[in-house]
């Protein structure tokens, strides 16, 4: 049995081209009815007053400190247990990004360790939803009110999740999300900001399209992109978006199954789940630590044998990229939650349509090699 480490549960391309064909027979193929109806049913699912759909959430993190007022050479706090995306989308903003420890348990960013780092430099504060599950959004919404910083959150894998009871979207400045083909719910590829903030969303929806000012197209009022969302992208995300109740729910049953299989072998542990939030089960990372009877790496390279593809999340972390090294950053004095973390994280297979027999087969390998 092969395996890869995601496969999108897709709508079929009949109700796709049954959604989208009036726009695309009308030729309004991008940003028209299709994108509006998805904007609005994200604003109905989450609480958000205000949605934009964007190519991807890269480009919307590449247009929140623009949209946000953050001035080039300032600083913003981002975890580095995270995707590197979160902190390219700052070098692109000519922003400063200063990494922090994540927490041991949750693997989400450390509120005591934000605060440690602020500096008079700092404009603004990151969170980002680890594996789908929310960091302690009330803690990182407090520190940024006492201190007067906006905080705004990559809930790119967390669409789906709650934080005490209510759905991600609403939270912070913004939030965004994406829409690509490793996550929950996808649209092929895309992203959606969410906010209860009407001036920032009529920035991000000017910023999408050049930054044109939206009654005379010819005025650029912001520093935009090329970042809309096509009508047939907005189907698919429309379509997959109907279904995120079921698709949480399977990922969730089959990420207990993980949980209860393999969490408890020897040296390995999981993500804590604190009572106060709920995952949107975008991935399964079981972590191996040095007691365990093989290394992760081990791991990794023998279920990759044995054609299962499993993927080492996040790493190395994102202060660690050679990338980083050529950009002016600040890192936290002590990341030693985050080294450990990234070192024995391993994700495995997991979709939302993944058959107990394909769960079966990756529990046995797993379990002949660390039980
Ligand atoms: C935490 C995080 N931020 C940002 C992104 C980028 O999302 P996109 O591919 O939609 O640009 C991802 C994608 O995996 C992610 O996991």
């Amino acid at each position: 049995m092969q395996l890869s480490i995601i496969r999108p549960t897709l709508p079929s391309l009949s109700e796709i081209t049954q959604l989208v064909g009036p726009s695309w027979d009308s030729g309004t193929v991008t940003v028209g009815p299709t994108v509006r109806a998805l904007e609005e049913e994200v604003c109905q699912r989450t609480g958000a007053q205000y949605s934009v759909a964007l190519s991807s959430c890269t480009s919307g993190l590449m247009m929140i400190p623009g949209a946000l007022g953050l001035p080039p050479g300032k600083e913003v706090v981002v975890p580095s247990f995270t995707f590197a995306a979160t902190a390219q989308a700052l070098l692109w903003n000519g922003l400063i990004p200063v990494f922090c420890d994540s927490l041991p348990g949750t693997c989400t960013i450390d509120p005591e360790d934000i605060e440690r780092n602020l500096s008079p430099d700092t404009a603004a504060i990151c969170g980002v939803s680890i594996f789908g599950l929310p960091p302690d959004n009330d803690a990182l919404i407090e520190l940024g009110r006492r201190k007067g910083l906006p905080v705004y959150f990559d809930s790119a894998q967390g669409l789906g999740a709650t934080y005490q009871g209510r759905p991600l979207g609403g939270f912070g400045a913004c939030e965004i999300f994406s829409m690509s083909p490793t996550k929950v719910v996808t649209a092929v590829e895309g992203g959606l900001l969410t906010t209860n903030d009407r001036t920032l969303a009529e920035r991000i929806r000017s910023m999408r399209d050049y930054g044109k000012d939206p009654v005379k197209g010819e005025e650029m009022h912001h520093l935009g992109l090329s970042a809309r969302m096509s009508e047939l992208h907005a189907a698919v995300g429309l379509l997959s978006l109907r279904r995120i109740s079921e698709l949480v729910k399977a990922r969730k049953e089959l990420i207990s199954i993980y949980r209860d299989r393999l969490g408890r072998l020897p040296g390995c542990w999981v993500q804590t789940f604190p009572a106060d939030r709920t995952t949107s089960g975008n991935y399964f990372v079981l972590f191996i630590t040095d007691s365990a009877k093989q290394s992760r790496d081990e791991v990794y390279e023998s279920l990759k044998a044995a054609g299962i593809q499993t993927k080492r999340y996040f790493y190395p972390p994102v202060h660690e990229q050679p990338l980083f090294q050529r950009f002016p950053m600040r890192v936290s004095v002590n990341l030693q939650h985050t080294t450990k973390i990234s070192r024995e994280g391993l994700a495995l297979p997991l979709y939302s349509h993944t058959t107990l027999e394909e769960m079966n087969h990756v529990c046995s390998l797993v379990e002949q090699l660390l039980g």
